[in-house]
Formats: C-alpha cells, sequence, structure tokens
C-alpha cells in the first residue's frame, strides 16, 4: 500500500463525486473497515517499533487529508443539492389557477324555498315533518274513509298495517293541529310517494308545499285571496285565479285551483302550457272539513280553516316549461344547469 498514491487516487474520487450517495461509496472506500489505508493503519502494532512512527505520521496524515477533503465536499454537494430542490419545487405563482365550478340548489329545491318564501311572507310559519307516518294521520284522521281506493296497498306503500310513506303532507296538518291551538298558519315542504306508474306528470317520489289556515271567521274569500296573491308573485302580476268544485276527503268544500296561463295571449291559440285553454291547473284546496277539527279537538263551532296542497315538480315544470317532470329527477347536468 502506497500511502501516496492512495491520497492522490482518493483525493480525485472526492473530486469526481457527483452527489452526497456517489461521495458516501467513496468514503466507505477510502475510510470504511475494509479500506487499505485503515487496514494498514490497523496492522501498524505488527511493525517493528522503530518503524511505528513514522509509518504512523504518514498514514494519518494521509487519513487527516481524505478526511477533509470528503467533509469539503460534502458541504459543496449539499448546498448545490439543496440548490438544485428550492429550484425544482418553485411555485410559478403566475401559472393560472384551477378552476373550482360552484354548485346551486336542484331546480326542485328553489322553486320550493320560493313558493316558501311567498307563504312566510303571508304569515305563515314553515314546519317539518316526517316522510313515514301513521295511517291514522295520512288517512284516518284526514276524514279518508277506510273504502277510500287511496288506501289501497296498490296505491300506498306501506311499511306494516298502521304505517305508511306519507302519500301528500296533509298529515303535518294533523301533526300540526294536535300539538298546537288555533289560531294556527302554517306551511310545509317534503316528500312523498304514491305507486303511481311513472309518466310525464307522474313519479313515484314527488315534493309537495302544504298550507293551513285556521282562525276564526275564515271563508272560502279568504282562501281565494290568499292564493291568488301567492299566483300572482309565482306566476306573475297580472294572474287571475278560477276555483272549481272537486272532491277532497278532508276539505268541505273542495276546490282545484287554476291560474290563468301566464305563457300565451290566452286566446285559444296553441299553447305548450295550457294547450289553448287559457288557465293552468296548479293545487288542490278546501275548507277544512268539520270531522278533521273533531279528530284534533278542535272546536268546529268556533274555528274555521282552509287547506292546500301543491306539487312542487308541477310549479316548477309550468313554470320553466320542463315537459316531463321525470326530468328533474334524472339529474342530467344539462338541465340542472340551466338554472344556476
Ligand atoms: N292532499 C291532496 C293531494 O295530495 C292535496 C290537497 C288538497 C291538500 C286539498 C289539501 C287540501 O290540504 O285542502 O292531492
Amino acid at each position: 500500500m502506497n500511502p501516496e498514491t492512495v491520497q492522490q487516487e482518493g483525493l480525485a474520487a472526492v473530486a469526481a463525486a457527483p452527489d452526497t450517495a456517489a461521495l458516501e461509496q467513496v468514503r466507505i472506500a477510502l475510510l470504511g473497515r475494509r479500506a487499505p489505508l485503515v487496514q494498514a493503519l490497523r496492522e501498524l502494532g505488527t511493525l517493528p517499533p522503530e518503524e511505528r512512527g513514522p509509518r504512523g505520521k504518514v498514514l494519518n496524515e494521509v487519513r487527516q487529508a481524505l478526511e477533509a477533503a470528503l467533509d469539503a465536499r460534502e458541504s459543496e454537494l449539499r448546498a448545490a443539492e439543496l440548490e438544485q430542490r428550492l429550484r425544482d419545487d418553485r411555485v410559478d405563482v403566475t401559472l393560472p389557477g384551477k378552476r373550482v365550478e360552484r354548485g346551486h340548489a336542484h331546480l326542485i329545491e328553489q322553486t320550493g324555498r320560493e313558493i316558501l318564501d311567498v307563504l312566510i311572507g303571508l304569515g305563515y310559519r314553515i314546519a317539518d315533518g316526517p316522510e313515514i307516518d301513521s295511517t291514522y294521520r295520512n288517512f284516518d284522521a284526514l276524514n279518508t274513509a277506510v273504502t277510500h281506493p287511496s288506501r289501497q296497498p296498490s296505491d300506498t306503500y306501506y311499511i306494516d298495517d298502521h304505517t305508511v310513506l306519507r302519500t301528500h303532507t296533509s298529515p303535518m296538518q294533523i301533526r300540526t293541529m294536535m300539538s298546537e291551538p288555533p289560531p294556527v298558519y302554517m306551511a310545509t315542504m317534503g316528500r312523498c310517494y304514491r305507486r303511481d306508474t311513472p309518466d310525464a306528470t307522474h313519479t313515484a317520489m314527488f315534493t309537495q308545499i302544504e298550507g293551513l289556515a285556521v282562525d276564526e271567521g275564515l271563508s272560502l274569500a279568504n282562501l281565494k285571496g290568499t292564493l291568488l296573491a301567492f299566483a300572482r308573485e309565482m306566476f306573475g302580476p297580472d294572474r287571475e285565479v278560477r276555483l272549481r268544485p272537486h272532491f277532497f276527503p278532508f276539505t268541505e268544500p273542495s276546490v282545484e285551483v287554476d291560474v290563468s296561463c301566464f305563457n300565451c295571449a290566452r286566446d285559444g291559440s296553441p299553447c305548450r302550457v295550457c294547450k289553448g285553454e287559457g288557465w293552468v291547473e296548479i293545487l288542490g284546496a278546501g275548507m277544512v272539513d268539520p270531522n278533521v277539527f273533531g279528530h284534533v279537538g278542535y272546536d268546529a263551532e268556533r274555528w274555521t280553516g282552509y287547506a292546500w296542497g301543491m306539487g312542487v315538480e308541477r310549479i316548477a315544470g309550468l313554470r320553466h316549461a320542463v315537459p316531463d317532470i321525470r326530468w328533474l329527477w334524472e339529474n342530467d347536468l344539462r338541465l340542472m344547469e340551466q338554472f344556476g
């Protein structure tokens, strides 16, 4: 082992190491346990005593030189590598950002909130109730006879004999009146379920808004005035409403309510909203049947009331000329995004 050669070649290898990992290998080769220099140092003890001093001095000088070179090169390489990393990680603040799409409420939700806003403006309090309710609140307390066709399992989803997926929001009338005394001005929105075959105007799940007013001296005139105010808010200031006699078990008299067409001149020419009729049906309503008051313990001699129920999908579909309410549940973004 020639110390001079070891030093020369060692310094050259240190200078040539391209990065800290390579330098580590050089360090092991020059100063590791198996390195010739280290072995030579270890074997010093086997030399004759007079050779040990001079030989040891030379070998230690070589080792110090190599160590110093390794340390110097290491700090040099570390600095360079840090520099490189900083350069690679640099953020270009001038790059355009990623566009984040903003969502919005679904058209059914938007329309429902708008309707409730109008009713809040008219003094109605908003209540919320369960989609699963008893046959008593969904039917019996609403004066719906046991023989009424809507109670058939072919029309209504039964959970068990006494429990259904509510077929309308009207059981909320019962819940409200059973929990508070009159006067009542309440509106509610929620999902309802019927075993209907889906078509352009029916879906098995749909959204209703119900209104209920109970007070002293309320008459059909108050109902009509309320619905006229509502129709003008929702469909335009020039609208009229028309009441047609109808039947619901829970109201007497009962009416179907039309609004004058907001889409055409109402001169009988073809119109995709009113089909040339000039009127569009928007909801069902009536004066609360005294039998219903009997079920909730209200004095029917003192209090009268009116109620109505309407399909939110129908109102939304009419206003935006969506020809098939099933489209509102398909959630095709090409349709939904038009209502952002
Ligand atoms: N519950 C009726 C339906 O689902 C709608 C309705 C009609 C609600 C008249 C009422 C009402 O409160 O008075 O078809």
